[in-house]
C-alpha cells in the first residue's frame, strides 16, 4: 500500500518571480525534493503565469527523473501545451484569475461539456488524467462518468478547519473525505488528495488506505525556509509513513 508524495514547486517560482530573475529555480528545487525521497513533481501553469512559466514546464519534463504532474485549467491553450509536453500526468483544476490559490474543486457535474473533450484528448495521448474535485458523492460519480481514471480530493476546507481549531467542521469535512475516498475506489477510480496539507494532516489522511498519492506544496516550501527543502520532504515522508502504519495496524 504505497502512498506517493508529489511535491508542488509552484511557490519556489513565486519567490523567484518576486524579483524577476532566475533564483530560486523551481527545477533545482524539484531535483532536491526528488533526492530527498519524493515520488513526483507537481507544477501548475496558470493562465496568468503568476508562478510557473512555460519554460519551467519544459525544463521539468526534460530534467527531472520522476513523473511530472502538470496542473492546468481545462482550456484549449493548456490542452495544447499538455499534448506538446506529454507529462506523465495532468490534473485538471478550476482557475479564477482573482483567487489566491485553487479555491474549491472543479464542478464535474456542471462543467461536464467543457471537461469531457479535454479528458478524452489527454487520455488518447497516453497522459494519466485526474480531476481535482470536492469529495461530494455527486462530484465523484460525475468524474467516474467522465471516464477519468483518477481523482484528487480537495482537502483545503478540512485543513483550514483543522488549523483554525473548528473541530466540528473539521470532523464533518473528514467524514466527507473518508466516505468519498471509499466511494471513488469502489467506482474504480485511483484516489489522490491535496491542498493545505501539513505534517499533521498528511499523517492523518495517510491512514485512508484508498488514497495512493498526496500532492503538497505551500507548507513544504514554507518549512524549507526553516529546515531546508530536503529535510522538509523527509519529515513529510516520515509523517506519511507513520499515518500509513495506522492502516496496517488498525
Ligand atoms: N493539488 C492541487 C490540485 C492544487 O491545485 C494544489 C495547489 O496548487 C495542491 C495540490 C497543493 O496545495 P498546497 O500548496 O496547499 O499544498
Amino acid at each position: 500500500m504505497t502512498l506517493r508524495l508529489g511535491v508542488n514547486v509552484d511557490h519556489v517560482a513565486t519567490i523567484r518571480n518576486a524579483r524577476g530573475g532566475r533564483h530560486p529555480d523551481p527545477v533545482a528545487a524539484a531535483k532536491l525534493a526528488i533526492a530527498a525521497g519524493c515520488d513526483g513533481i507537481t507544477a501548475h501553469l496558470r493562465e496568468d503565469r503568476r508562478h510557473i512559466r512555460d519554460d519551467d514546464i519544459a525544463r521539468l519534463k526534460a530534467e527531472i527523473g520522476k513523473p511530472l504532474n502538470f496542473e492546468m485549467a481545462a482550456t484549449d491553450e493548456m490542452a495544447g501545451i499538455a499534448l506538446k509536453t506529454k507529462p506523465h500526468a495532468v490534473c485538471l483544476v478550476p482557475e479564477k484569475r482573482t483567487e489566491r490559490t485553487t479555491e474549491g474543486g472543479l464542478d464535474a457535474v456542471k462543467q461536464r461539456a467543457q471537461l469531457a473533450p479535454v479528458v478524452q484528448a489527454l487520455k488518447a495521448a497516453g497522459i494519466r488524467v485526474s480531476l481535482f474535485i470536492g469529495a461530494q458523492p455527486e462530484q465523484i460519480e460525475a468524474a467516474a462518468a467522465l471516464g477519468t481514471p483518477v481523482i484528487e480530493i480537495h482537502t483545503g476546507s478540512w485543513c483550514d478547519a483543522l488549523t483554525q481549531g473548528y473541530a466540528a467542521e473539521a470532523n464533518a469535512e473528514w467524514q466527507l473525505i473518508r466516505a468519498g475516498a471509499r466511494l471513488a475506489k469502489s467506482l474504480g477510480l485511483e484516489v489522490h488528495a491535496g491542498h493545505g496539507l501539513d505534517y499533521a494532516s498528511a499523517e492523518t489522511i495517510a491512514s485512508l488506505p484508498q488514497i495512493v498519492e498526496l500532492n503538497i506544496g505551500h507548507f513544504l516550501i514554507g518549512e524549507a525556509v526553516f529546515d531546508g527543502l530536503g529535510e522538509a520532504v523527509k519529515l513529510m515522508r516520515a509523517a506519511m509513513d507513520r499515518g500509513r502504519l495506522k492502516v496496517a495496524t488498525s
